[in-house]
């Protein structure tokens, strides 16, 4: 246990908070997964049980499946936030129901309680406003999903206290994540910067009639994504010789797209309702109850590279 942090409160219960629920659990701290609606706590149980048996099948794995939930409480009462060491939310993304959450919750939680947001980027500053002591808040931005997802941003609000951000690294690094700081809040932090970056191009070339977007996805699963997942870019250069990295940049960066504007074809999926694998279509198709495997397979394959490169 780090700085004294016995009780997590995981406010809602969804996608998000259900998955840092059991990671939070497997290391042997206390969480209470708190929701306003009945439904969504019910429902947080089967995804966590689902979670677990994509992760561990075996007997052995189950018996830690049952100590997981027996660390693990399930609440609708706003009174659990009375007892918390350390708060993350992971409600809706809209300022003002966040303002509204933060605005209870950040005085009836202790003086001392270290409180953190998942927001995907709004601003921690301005979620801040709504927080009683706002220098003991900042971000904490997970990866869907984060019982398997190493990596955690931990973003500095205007009035963060260098202490807090130390508290949410320490927190983290104690259930085994790959914490990094943002200083400064930057839209969209660092995940979101470069993966809106890598969309942008995706969509452009696609546009442009370059590639197909099967192909363009191959040339992240066989390629790119195996060397994105040893090295970081500036690894990379280095290990390509900067020499020739210069010259490449030196012709490429002017053609690479600098577009504004979201392109035609995600706003058209998106005015048809087509958000991808919770409506059964996005860019490809998931009828006939391919959206459940979809998800099994992306975990099982996360798991498998999380094994390999992270597991001693
Ligand atoms: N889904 C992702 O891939 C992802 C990744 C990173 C960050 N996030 C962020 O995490 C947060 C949650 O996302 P999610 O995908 O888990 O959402 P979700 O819709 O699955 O879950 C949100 C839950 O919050 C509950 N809720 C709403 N208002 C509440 C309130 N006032 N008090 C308590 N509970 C309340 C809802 O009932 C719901 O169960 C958002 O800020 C989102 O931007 C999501």
């Amino acid at each position: 246990m780090v700085h004294n942090i016995k009780n997590i409160v995981i406010a809602g219960a969804g996608v998000m908070g259900s998955s840092m629920a059991q990671l939070f659990a497997a290391g042997g701290y206390q969480v209470t997964l708190y929701d306003i609606s009945d439904a969504a706590l019910y429902n947080s149980q089967r995804l966590i049980h689902v979670n677990q048996n994509v992760m561990h099948n075996d007997k052995t794995e189950g018996e830690k499946e049952e100590n997981i939930r027996e660390n693990i409480t399930f609440s609708s009462e706003k009174e659990c936030f009375s007892d918390a060491d350390f708060v993350i939310e992971a409600i809706v993304e809209k300022m003002e129901v966040k303002h509204g959450f933060w605005n209870e919750v950040s005085g009836l939680a202790p003086d001392k309680a270290v409180l953190t947001s998942n927001t995907s980027g709004l601003s921690l500053t301005e979620i801040a406003k709504a927080v009683k002591y706002p220098e003991r808040f900042c971000g904490m931005h997970w990866l869907n999903p984060p019982h398997i997802c190493p990596l955690v941003e931990i973003i500095k609000g205007e009035k963060t206290a260098p202490e807090t951000m130390g508290v949410v690294y320490d927190l983290a690094c104690d259930i085994h994540r790959y914490p990094v700081c943002l200083q400064k809040e930057v839209p969209g932090f660092l995940v979101n910067r470069f993966q809106f970056a890598i969309l942008r191009e995706a969509m452009s070339l696609v546009e442009a009639g370059v590639a197909c977007k099967e192909d363009i996805d191959k040339v992240f699963k066989y390629g790119l994504g195996l060397r994105y997942a040893c090295l970081g870019p500036f690894e990379i250069a280095d290990l390509g010789g900067l020499d020739t990295f210069y010259n490449i940049a030196d012709y490429l960066f002017a053609d690479i797209s600098n577009e504004k504007n979201v392109h035609k074809m995600l706003g058209q999926l998106y005015r048809d309702g087509d958000y991808g694998v919770k409506t059964g279509k996005g860019f490809y198709d998931y009828g006939n109850g391919r959206a459940e495997e979809v998800i099994a397979k992306r975990d099982k394959d996360f798991m498998k590279v999380v094994k390999c490169l992270y597991e001693e």
